[in-house]
């Protein structure tokens, strides 16, 4: 009887039939907290929805997750299901504005640390019957962790999010520097958030990409900025996604903006796609 990694091996090695080469699969983290991943992976993935492509958000913040929260969800189900309740994918998987899917990464858990490899294999095997996906939006928790630097190994790209305030930057760069010294990546998209001013976003990146350069060694690009908006703290309040509930705000155009370069920057897919995340995963957890 083959073994769950070998089951996995032979999946990554393209023997899946489900499996997408050209899903892309985009991690998004900042360093610090409270930055605003959650509302731009949540706003973002809703707008290329919106645009035909097909978008899954997991709420890799598992355990501390709320992305439903964000969406007004009360999920029945989360992660933890597929992992301790042997649960499959499809049952867990909401669907949202557009049609966009959400897998919940359940909130107010702290089983995070019970997850045996059998688990982490068999979770990671049901991941694999995701179909016909064209991005997976991976939004992460606070902090520099080995599992967040675990899930930038595993994606196609990596989008930092920042404010133009010092404290945000310092963890943005530090996180940056974790991910060049552990030959992680060498390059990542940059979000300004925040921004009180056009300009300020784009001077912001310019001194950011300039330490970047100098001190890392390596080239960072521009995504955009997203304005400070209260319509997205009023969005947030009244759990509706803002690009929902006020798609002509400031911030939801922004968000627009940055979800057109995304689909722009697709083109130069680097291919490694969902059988490329299950290689490098099998490298994580074997
Ligand atoms: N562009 C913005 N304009 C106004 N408030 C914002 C903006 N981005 C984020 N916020 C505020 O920051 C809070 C935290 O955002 P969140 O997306 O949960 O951050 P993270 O996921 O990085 O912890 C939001 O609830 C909102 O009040
Ligand atoms: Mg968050």
């Amino acid at each position: 009887m083959l073994d769950q990694a070998q089951i996995l091996r032979q999946m990554a090695n393209g023997k899946q039939e489900n499996l997408r080469q050209d899903t892309k699969i985009i991690t998004v983290a900042s360093g610090k907290g409270g930055v605003g991943k959650s509302n731009i992976v949540v706003n973002v993935a809703i707008a290329l929805q919106k645009m035909g492509k097909k978008v899954l958000i997991f709420d890799a913040d598992v355990g501390m997750g709320n992305d439903d929260v964000l969406m007004g969800f009360l999920p029945k189900y989360n992660v933890f299901d597929i992992i301790f309740n042997n649960m499959e994918i499809d049952d867990v998987v909401i669907t949202g504005p557009y049609g966009v899917k959400l897998l919940p990464g359940g909130s107010g858990i702290n089983r995070v640390y019970e997850i045996t490899e059998y688990q982490r294999n068999k979770f990671l095997e049901k991941l694999t019957s995701l179909k016909d996906l064209d991005y997976i939006f991976m939004d992460t928790g606070a902090g520099i962790s080995k599992r967040v630097l675990e899930y930038v190994s595993c994606s196609d790209d990596l989008i930092v999010i920042t404010t133009p305030e010092p404290t945000a930057l310092m963890d943005a760069y530090s996180l940056l520097k974790s991910v060049v010294n552990f030959k992680i990546k060498d390059n990542a998209k940059v979000i300004i958030n925040r921004t009180v001013e056009m300009k300020e976003g784009k001077d912001t990146f310019d001194k950011f990409r300039h330490a970047v350069q100098n001190f890392l060694k390596i080239d960072i690009e521009y995504l955009g900025n997203i304005s400070e908006d209260k319509k997205l703290m009023q969005a947030v309040r009244l759990q509706q996604p803002v690009i929902i509930s006020n798609p002509t705000c400031d911030c939801a155009k922004d968000i627009q903006v940055i979800a057109n370069k995304i689909i722009g920057n697709s083109t130069v897919n680097n291919n490694l796609g969902v059988q490329g995340l299950f290689k490098k995963l099998m490298n994580i957890f074997s």
